[in-house]
């Protein structure tokens, strides 16, 4: 049973300073929750209630933010504002949380295997904040987690994206197994395009089996001298299975300024708009 998820988010957000300065990225809120949040319902929505996060320095307001603020509560309670923390709220009692650091920035791979601590010898998701997605019937992570109970092997999720695009991503090819399921034959991490195996890029999204901490033990600095997660996953596809979903959904990069301000559009129109809190 898939029940613990992983959120790295020990990265700088270099692309929004001076904003994440002092605050950090998954804090930015999109109209009133926090990146973050968005994340952890996901996760919450497809069974995974054991949250974990790999931080960094300057991330405290992370951990604040899934706790209950005791002034703040005590200020607003029998006022007509408390429903503003009703959605929060509705996560704190959700879902547990703690917390490791990733003591220096070595890449998404050493960030992962920073988490074993809080995730130990179990099948996990991973949810990189910064990537938004959003489905009108299940989640994301909740349809990969059915596939997962069917499959039980790593899955990453994957989107078609333009050629001028393909550069940002970890990139796979396959064989389809069935429509939009495909098995990993290859993997290369941020390629040029000419070298791309295909235009199937990995998002933000994973579900890794725990023998994925041993193979990124044996994986060396690659692309940009960070430990890849890429790499650790084509050998775990050499050697076994991993598997790449091609997602019911819509992305958007929050991790760059023009995808951000798409997705606070978006929310606001469909979701902000319609329900007023969030
Ligand atoms: P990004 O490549 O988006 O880096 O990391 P970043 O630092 O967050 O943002 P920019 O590029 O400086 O603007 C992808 C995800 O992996 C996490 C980040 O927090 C982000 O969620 N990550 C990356 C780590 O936790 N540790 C690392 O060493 C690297």
């Amino acid at each position: 049973m898939l029940k613990k998820c992983l959120f790295p988010v020990a990265g700088y957000g270099t692309r929004f300073l001076p904003a994440t300065k002092a605050m950090p990225k998954e804090m930015l809120p999109l109209v009133n929750k926090p990146l973050v949040q968005y994340g952890v319902e996901e996760a919450i929505e497809a069974g995974l209630t054991e949250i974990g996060f790999v931080t960094g320095r300057g991330k405290r307001a992370i951990e604040d933010h899934f706790d209950t603020n005791f002034e703040l509560e005590h200020q607003i309670a029998g006022t007509g504002k408390e429903r503003y923390l009703d959605s929060v709220r509705k996560v704190i009692d959700s879902a547990s949380f703690s917390y490791t650091r990733q003591g220096e920035m070595r890449g998404l791979g050493d960030a992962i295997l920073q988490g074993q601590r809080l995730i130990g010898d179990e099948p996990f998701g991973v949810v990189l904040a910064d990537d938004l997605c959003l489905n009108d019937e299940l989640g994301v992570l909740g349809q990969m987690v059915q596939l997962f109970n069917q499959f039980r092997c790593s899955i990453v999720a994957v989107e078609e994206v333009p050629q001028d695009q393909i550069h940002k991503f970890g990139v796979i090819a396959g064989n389809e197994i069935k429509p939009g399921l495909f098995q990993v034959t290859d993997m290369v991490e941020k390629p040029a395009a000419e070298d791309a195996p295909s235009n199937m890029a990995i998002i933000g999204r994973y579900i890794l089996t725990p023998d994925i901490f041993e193979l990124i033990r044996e994986t060396p600095p690659g692309k940009n001298g960070e430990v890849q997660i890429t790499d650790a996953l084509l050998t775990q596809a050499q050697r076994g299975c991993v598997l790449a979903y091609k997602f019911k959904g819509r992305r958007f990069d929050c991790g760059s300024v023009d995808g951000f301000i798409e997705a606070t559009n978006h929310v606001y129109k469909t979701i902000y708009l319609p329900g007023g809190k969030g």
